[in-house]
């Protein structure tokens, strides 16, 4: 039976083909046509896996259950075990990095801080680059060697650069990447430079380097790897499957994540909708995306849409009106104009939930509180927490709610914020950013006598 289940399911992904989202186009497309938006509308690409819904979802669940304990690569990743719901061949040159397998951890600390009962956070952090990106970056550089590929490029905040640059090293693939100058942190920009890759410091913010990748994915020799690239969303999608195996298959009622150039809520929507497809699942989380105030393209244009809009299935709009010069501290979601707002701001409705924005203040004390549950997050990935207090406040989270937060990226990739904010030096543009949950180092004299006395002073 099992046999039976995996067989049907691959046998389906292999008529998979690549669709244009938007209703008035849904031309299809080749997988092996190496195209980015639709070449007929310029709308956004989706990967249509052509699933078909198994006789039986436990055999499949077992199946997804029992690799986990299989040495054979592919299962040990978090990705290629769930290949059945991929657009690959078996024989596909799969590179991996073992991304996946990410914790999910209850936070009681951040619970308590949002006013909810539980709070449960799935960490992609620790993903092999200390990132999100990297289950994403597995499916998009496989595709490149699929393809034929010789170089792949990004632009980047950071991650995605860092992420790229250790897959393309894998593969054996030249890997170019587009970072905003002077804009990315030191530990990302390491990363970087350590896989190999051609670093560009460009002068400008990321949407420029996303423009100039849009010009440079026209060239036959190069792949882009960015989230607009639908085979990075199929890599991503299978966090949905994962996070849904750790619930034991119960959905919880909010998932919520950080919002950027937008590729995250898009994957977590289709993973989500095909699990639902596929009889899996019986219902689709309430997917709420966060972004910085002063990034919050998206947020301002949901804040804008009416009642009726938020409770339907709504027309997406044409356009977005960009930020000029986004700000924020959480330097990876620094982009006044994603890419993927359609198709992220599509999930986001279907499935009910809401996109708002949360303050630099927020963000950092909420930083602070993750990191009193033992987790460490980079700033962005603290948006989740921040945007959750606000929502609970709000009556859209109730608090007996089940509610996942994604932690998008590891403490370590911005030391720097972490400092600030324990010195009470952070500031964005000479405005101070205070810190409620302040933990100071202390100078203490070299004696056993010190010590204890400060540890009771402290208890
Ligand atoms: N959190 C982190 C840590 C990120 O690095 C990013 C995006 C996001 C959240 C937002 O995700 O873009 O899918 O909405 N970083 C990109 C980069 C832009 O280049 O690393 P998104």
């Amino acid at each position: 039976m099992i046999q039976k289940t995996a067989r049907a399911a691959e046998k389906a992904s292999a008529k998979a083909l690549q669709r244009c989202l938007l209703p008035a186009c849904g031309a299809t497309y080749s997988l092996s046509e190496r195209i980015y938006v639709c070449p007929r509308c310029g709308g956004p690409l989706e990967i249509d896996c052509s699933l078909i819904a198994p006789d039986n979802p436990e055999a499949l669940r077992k199946l997804w259950r029992d690799r986990a304990v299989s040495r054979d690569p592919r299962d040990a990743s978090g990705v290629w075990r769930y290949r059945e719901m991929l657009p690959f061949d078996d024989d596909a040159p799969i590179v991996t990095l073992r991304e996946g397998n990410t914790p999910l951890y209850d936070g009681p600390r951040s619970a308590d801080y949002c006013a909810l009962g539980s709070l449960r956070l799935k960490h992609q952090g620790c993903n092999p680059t200390g990132s999100f990106k990297d289950t994403g970056m597995s499916a998009a550089v496989t595709q490149a060697l699929v393809l034929g590929t010789r170089t792949v490029v990004c632009a980047s905040t950071g991650n995605t650069a860092a992420s790229l640059a250790a897959y393309a090293a894998r593969a054996g693939l030249q890997a170019a990447i587009l970072l905003p100058h002077g804009q990315i942190t030191a530990a990302k920009l390491a990363q970087s430079m350590d896989y190999g890759a051609l670093v560009c410091e460009i002068d400008g913010n990321f949407d420029d380097c996303m423009r100039l990748i849009q010009q440079l994915g026209d060239d036959p020799s190069i792949y882009v790897a960015n989230s607009i690239n639908p085979f990075r969303i199929e890599g991503q999608k299978t966090v949905a499957f994962e996070l849904m195996e750790q619930c034991g298959w119960q959905v919880p009622d909010h998932v919520v994540v950080p919002g950027g150039n937008m590729g995250n809520s898009s994957a977590f929507g289709k993973g989500f909708s095909e699990l639902r497809a596929l009889g899996l699942i019986d219902r689709i989380p309430k997917l709420n995306v966060i972004q910085a105030e002063g990034s919050a393209p998206l947020a301002h244009l949901f804040a804008e849409l009416g009642n009726d809009q938020i409770a339907s299935d709504a027309e997406i709009p044409d356009a977005i009106e960009p930020v000029e010069h986004p700000r924020t501290l959480a330097t990876a979601i620094k982009i006044g104009a994603p890419v993927s707002w359609q198709k992220s701001l599509r999930t986001v409705l279907r499935s009910g939930g809401r996109i708002i924005a949360v303050s630099e203040q927020e963000i950092a004390d909420a930083k602070a509180i993750i990191g009193r549950d033992g987790i460490g997050c980079e700033p962005a990935s603290a948006t989740t927490v921040a945007g959750i207090k606000k929502l609970v406040a709000a009556g859209h989270i109730r608090p007996a709610d089940a509610v996942v937060a994604v932690l998008t990226g590891h403490v370590l990739k911005d030391p720097d914020y972490v400092s600030h904010y324990h010195r009470g030096t952070l500031s964005l543009e000479s405005q101070p950013i205070s810190g409620a949950f302040r933990n100071v180092p202390v100078h203490v004299a070299a004696t056993k006598s010190a010590i204890l006395e400060i540890l009771e002073r402290r208890r």
